[in-house]
């Protein structure tokens, strides 16, 4: 019988590109993970997507991915993080691989240095999802009735995480550069 996978310490969790190679893969996934239908659109704006989409890989296998797009404000020339779909295969979950995909997108925001924060819709149910963004510092902002429309409970609430970019203008300060 196969085992679960579990937090063994010889095992290897790693994210890699989204490529027009392994894009059925991250249709699997998301097929099994959300309860909505994304199509053709979405899959070909992911391809440009670089950075801001990745396949989650546990020991050489796909089991789990991330989708973000940017959003610009245009009134006051700002730009959000919206995080269109992160999710990881039921059996894989509690082992890190969550945290290990929204760590990289909070990484690619902090080093940007622009993003006034990270942003996503969850259904109003979905308890596991409200507790794993809740530890990463994401608060409910907001609820929308009848977001979705095609899976009940229709209603969702806005996750949003402000994003602190004080520190890289200090930082910018002191070496009259950016890093990176
Ligand atoms: C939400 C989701 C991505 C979390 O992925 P994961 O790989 O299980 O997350 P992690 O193992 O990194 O969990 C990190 C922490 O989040 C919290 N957490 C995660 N799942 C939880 C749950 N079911 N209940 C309570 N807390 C939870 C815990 O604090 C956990 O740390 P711990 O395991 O040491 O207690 C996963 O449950 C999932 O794919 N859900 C379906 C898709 C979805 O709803 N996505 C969100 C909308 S985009």
């Amino acid at each position: 019988m196969r085992e679960s996978p579990s937090k063994d310490p010889h095992s290897r969790m790693d994210l890699g590109d989204v490529t027009q190679h392994n894009v059925k893969l991250l249709r699997v996934v998301n097929k099994f993970v959300f309860p909505v239908v994304y199509h053709d659109k979405f899959y070909k704006d992911v391809l440009e997507a670089g950075e801001l989409a990745k396949l989650a890989f546990y020991n050489d296998v796909v089991v789990g991915a991330v989708c973000c797009r940017v959003d610009h404000v245009a009134e006051d020339n700002s730009k959000k993080l919206y995080i269109m779909t992160l999710g990881c295969l039921a059996p894989y979950r509690r082992l890190g691989i969550g945290s290990m995909m929204l760590r990289h997108v909070l990484d690619l925001v902090e080093k940007d240095g622009r993003f006034d924060s990270v942003f996503l819709h969850v259904q109003v149910s979905n308890e596991s999802a409200i507790a794993f963004y809740k530890r990463f510092g994401f608060d409910i902002v907001e609820t929308n009735e009848k977001y979705y429309k095609r899976i009940e409970p229709a209603d969702a609430h806005v996750l949003e995480k402000k994003i602190d970019n004080t520190k890289r203008i200090q930082k910018e300060d002191v070496n009259g550069k950016c890093e990176d």
